[in-house]
């Protein structure tokens, strides 16, 4: 539970302020810089160009840098809802919170579509 009272003042030490983003109904605001430990699950799949999944069929995996980072955690959460149907992303959204979702989204909308898969190192 203390790691819920840690994310504010991190979001507030990183500065980041989002002008102008869609007011989420729970509030919840995402910080690039908190998704910089979540990436490691999704940098195996996502930002490699022209990567494709071999489970459960040949996909071609999204590019999803540089996308809107309420629309990237919109669709994490239709995967944990079971609204979007992708076996692989569902498991994967299923492991995570709205705050992670957030982040991540934040993180995604901070690169573009052929980013390095980890500019903030
Ligand atoms: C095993 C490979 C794999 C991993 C790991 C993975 N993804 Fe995905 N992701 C996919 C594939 C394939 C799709 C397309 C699925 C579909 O059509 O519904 C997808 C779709 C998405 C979408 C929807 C994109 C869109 O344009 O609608 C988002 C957002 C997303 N992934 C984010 C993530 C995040 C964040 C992580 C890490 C927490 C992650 N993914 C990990 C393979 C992966």
């Amino acid at each position: 539970m203390k790691k819920l009272f840690a994310i504010p003042q991190l979001v507030l030490a990183a500065g980041f302020v989002f002008a102008g983003s869609p007011v989420q109904a729970d509030e919840i605001k995402g910080s690039a810089a908190a998704a910089n430990g979540k990436v490691w699950l999704c940098v195996g799949c996502h930002s490699i160009p022209e990567y494709r999944a071999d489970y459960p069929l040949v996909y071609k995996v999204p590019m999803i840098g540089g996308q809107n980072a309420a629309y990237l955690a919109s669709a994490l959460a239709a995967y944990k809802k079971g609204e979007r149907k992708h076996p692989t992303m569902r498991a994967i959204a299923g492991s995570l919170s709205d705050q992670d979702m957030a982040d991540l989204g934040e993180y995604y909308a901070a690169q573009t579509a052929t980013s390095p898969k980890n500019p903030l190192k």
